[in-house]
């Protein structure tokens, strides 16, 4: 596996690739890898001829007072990982590559309405940081693909918008989220979770399938549904942040006209935040 830090020799190796005819797909990751970022690596690898995996914790994504300096960093395992899965090339840019005028003053990309509901609204600049990012990565490597996890939901819809909307000749590829065998979905934050905490932390996912199944047997009053789980949530020891039902291809209130559906929950565990969801058509 090659490892770049720096874009120029990156565009240089992306150039001969592709004039030898091979496609290439990108994960971008925060690193500390687990099995559901290895997911999104197995299906860029069906996909395409070369797999890029960039690891960069984002600053421009935590807002103040977030776990921008706590957040996990394992780039030794990493790295083992990523040359496992026969992974091409692991691009690990430092923060002055990817900001090199810094952060303040800099250019940002934007993706309103989407961008300032559900987390975006608890989280105020994260997604725009996202969408930079993300941006910035895409134009480093140009790939043909780049391949995200259905976990980050939201995250998801704001990628797709942004790609379609500034024209971005990518395809975004979505996985479906990779789940413990007691159904948490994996994450780089359930490393935060005290032994209390992750034994109490699939509730979560448990209080999105049983709304889905309250709906599926028939109850349409959503209200209900969502203030239930929010108070079963706070009961079990969660500060829930919002547990939602929306339209899952646009995240707006349901208009009951049998569109696809998406229970969107985000809640705190002491310091650690948890988000999950669950999508089905009703
Ligand atoms: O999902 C993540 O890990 C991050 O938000 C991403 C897409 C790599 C951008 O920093």
């Amino acid at each position: 596996m090659y490892t770049e830090q720096t874009i120029h020799p990156l565009r240089t190796r992306m150039q001969q690739w592709r004039q030898a005819g091979e496609r290439i797909a990108l994960v971008p990751t925060m690193g500390n890898l687990h099995v559901g970022h290895l997911a999104l690596v197995g299906q860029a690898r069906q996909l395409v001829d070369r797999v890029v995996v960039s690891v960069f914790v984002n600053p421009g994504q935590f807002g103040a007072g977030e776990d921008y300096l706590s957040y996990p960093r394992s780039l030794e395992q990493d790295t083992d990982l990523l040359t496992q899965a026969e992974v091409d090339l692991m691009f690990v840019p430092g923060v002055d590559e990817l900001y090199p005028g810094g952060q303040r003053g800099a250019t940002y990309v934007g993706v309103p309405g989407l961008s300032e509901i559900l987390c975006g609204a608890s989280r105020p600049g994260h997604f725009c940081g996202v969408a930079t990012v993300v941006t910035k990565l895409f134009n480093c490597v140009q790939p043909d693909i780049a391949v995200f996890g259905e976990k980050d939901y939201q995250q998801l819809l704001v990628i797709r918008k942004m790609t379609e909307e500034l024209c971005l000749s990518v395809e975004i590829v979505a996985v479906p989220t990779v789940r413990e065998a007691d159904g948490l979905a994996f994450s780089s934050r359930n490393a935060y979770l005290t032994a209390e905490q992750r034994k109490c932390a699939p509730l979560l996912y448990n209080s999105l399938l049983l709304c889905k199944k309250r709906i599926l047997s028939g109850e349409q009053n959503y209200a209900v549904l969502m203030s239930q789980a929010q108070k079963n949530l706070r009961a079990a020891g969660f500060d829930p942040d919002y547990f939602e039902i929306r339209r899952a291809d646009s995240l707006t209130e349901p208009t009951g006209d049998g569109h696809q559906l998406v229970i969107l929950a985000a809640a705190s565990l002491a310091r650690t935040r948890l988000i999950d969801n669950v999508r089905f058509t009703p």
